[in-house]
């Protein structure tokens, strides 16, 4: 009947696959599965030999067992698909697909099927502006070509529009700027350009730059004895702790070199501390460059041990609920509120109108179900107030919606100007090592951790966050930006411009409020006008407790004339073609020709 005559040989080859199996895929499959195969054989071998099963019969039962097994597990598992923001399902396929293309200098001008008249209006407008930073920026430009060779972190962040059009922009236009100082709310470029700052400095500047050069000249006075050593905690050390434990209403304190740093050491220890292994963080939010972190955009190696789900939905509070045996935190970045469940609102991805944010109602109470959820479950919540610890409210998200999370870590602006990350949490949830095992530890450390000029600088700002007149200073501020918003949608609404500001607390952004392929050019008329953005555009801005009522009135004005600029250059037109088909169709070639192998 056989071939090779191997019948009596049929167990040695099966125990033989089984090893090959196990020695192959050691460490890339799950240990689960390898519990469910062991499961599965002894089982076998306990029906077929033990119990006189005949084989048929054996695999009937184990189909039974294991299906019985599995209901459970799959009804969790499509609960959390359900709950999954869909980016998060999607973009790996998605990255791989989209290929670069460009739009030409022919088609640029009229890419939105404008007249012939439109499309020489919009060329002359860029041709002048171009002409115009050539004398306006002369030694920043010089510097600027002379940094992108050695600095991709630069080319990267001087793409500022929609992809498809920087060919053509960077030849006319370079926004990068080289700076000489700060001047109260403007800033001074190297070629003594004076512009109102609306970037912040990433999230920094929540104080007004004039108070950050007291902070740190404070902090050296304090600190200039010590100079370098490091390994000693001193009376500094000690203060800023115990404000911190006010602040954050946590009683331990970990010091770190950046908000980055203090997300991974918050997701570490929650880990290390409950053995647990998933984290849940919500769609678009931002939690540092850290690729543990990172779920969806911007990395390679994409996390699986993170859950990925949606933003204030009633579904994911089920999920967390049902899987909380296997969830180790909970990870909240307040500002989520702000662009909720979308992609970070940056004018390189704005390729319409398509920016929607502002403020999201009901985020309190979201937050403190989520509170409660996390509670029953007996999940850690941690807050990441990197950005927004101290931007909202002296005491930051916690303060602003009277929710109390168990791990926070903090960044940005709380060292006085010098960088750091911070991370407050319960004694239980910060421990280091296990009490039970000697050799189970959790390496969280850091050599700068403790920085002597770092915590003078930050005591500083702490001694400063307490001050009646500062607390005080925050109601102000808002009371300002209130009054500036209404003012200013008013004025853009008469005067017919498509454009909208929205805010949440002391971060804003610009809306548009009619379909256009060149919104994104508004941040270059911005920069001419003498405003200052960072490298997101008009996505995200932000204000600083310095801005006083004259600030915001000199603000209105620029932009305004850079609304009068868009006008004028004809960038405002009304679309003759309908946009989303036309991205469609460029998207569409750009995929068939990069599948086809026609470009680089
Ligand atoms: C989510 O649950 C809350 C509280 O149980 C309820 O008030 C709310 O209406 C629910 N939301 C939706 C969209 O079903």
């Amino acid at each position: 009947m056989s071939k090779l005559g191997m019948e009596e040989h049929t167990t040695f080859f099966l125990k033989f696959l089984g090893v090959l199996f196990f020695l192959m895929t050691f460490g890339q499959v799950g240990q689960l599965a390898y519990c469910w195969l062991m499961t599965g054989g002894l089982l076998w071998l306990a029906l077929t030999s033990g119990l006189g099963f005949s084989h048929d019969d054996s695999v009937a039962v184990l189909a039974a067992v294991f299906g019985l097994r599995a209901i459970p597990f799959i009804g969790k598992r499509l609960m959390t698909l359900a709950a999954t923001y869909p980016l998060a399902l999607t973009f790996r396929f998605a990255s791989k697909i989209l290929p670069k293309y460009t739009i030409d200098e022919a088609q640029f001008f009229s890419c939105d099927g404008c007249s012939d008249e439109v499309a020489a209006r919009r060329k002359a407008s860029l041709q002048e502006l171009s002409e115009k930073w050539k004398k306006k920026y002369p030694k920043c430009q010089e510097f600027s070509l002379e940094l992108k060779k050695m600095i991709s972190d630069l080319r990267f962040t001087s793409a500022r529009c929609f992809p498809a059009f920087n060919g053509v922009v960077q030849k006319y236009l370079d926004p990068s700027m080289a700076l000489d100082r700060t001047e109260g709310v403007d800033v001074v470029d190297i070629d003594e350009n004076s512009a109102m700052d609306i970037s912040g400095s990433y999230g920094v500047n929540v104080c007004g730059y004039e108070k950050y050069k007291e902070f740190i000249e404070e902090g050296w006075t304090t600190a200039k004895k010590q100079g370098l050593f490091l390994g000693s905690l001193d009376k500094t050390v000690l203060d800023n702790i115990a404000r911190l434990r006010k602040i954050s209403g946590q009683p331990e304190v970990s010091f770190h070199m950046s908000g980055t740093e203090a997300v991974m050491c918050a997701v570490r220890v929650a880990r290390f501390n409950t053995q647990k292994p998933l984290v849940v963080t919500f769609g678009g939010a931002y939690h540092g460059w850290w690729d543990g972190m990172q779920p969806v955009a911007g990395n390679e190696r994409l996390p699986s041990d993170v859950l990925c789900l949606k933003d204030m939905s009633n579904l994911s509070l089920k999920v967390i609920e049902a899987r909380s045996s296997e969830i180790a935190a909970v990870l909240v970045n307040p500002l989520q509120c702000f662009h909720l469940n979308q992609s970070p609102p940056s004018d390189p991805v704005l390729s319409s109108n398509n920016r929607k944010v502002g403020p999201t109602p009901g985020y309190k109470e979201w937050l403190h179900r989520l509170r409660d959820t996390c509670k029953q479950g007996g999940i850690p919540l941690i807050f990441d107030e990197v950005y927004t610890g101290f931007r909202l409210h002296p005491r930051g998200a916690q303060g602003a919606y009277d929710v109390k999370a168990d791990i926070v870590c903090y960044g940005k602006t709380l060292g006085g100007g010098l960088p750091i990350g911070v991370v407050c949490g319960p004694t239980d949830l910060m421990a280091r090592g296990d009490a039970k095992k000697a050799a189970r530890v959790n390496y969280v450390i850091g050599t700068f951790a403790g920085h002597p000029f770092v915590m003078a600088s930050m005591n500083a700002f702490l001694k400063w966050l307490e001050l009646p007149e500062t607390i005080k200073s925050y109601d102000v501020m808002h009371a300002n930006i209130d009054n500036f918003i209404k003012t200013a949608n008013a004025k853009f609404q008469e005067k017919d411009y498509p454009i909208q500001l929205t805010n949440w607390f002391s971060v804003w952004s610009i809306l548009y409020t009619k379909p256009g392929r060149y919104h994104w050019l508004f941040q270059y008329f911005l920069k001419d006008a003498g405003v200052s953005l960072s490298w997101v555009g008009t996505g995200r801005l932000l204000f600083s407790l310095e801005w006083k009522k004259e600030d915001y009135d000199r603000l209105l004005e620029r932009l305004l004339s850079a609304c009068e600029q868009m006008q004028k250059g004809g960038w405002w037109e009304e679309p003759k073609a309908n946009i989303k088909a036309k991205l469609g169709v460029e998207i569409g070639t750009a995929v068939f020709k990069n599948v086809l192998g026609l470009t680089g």
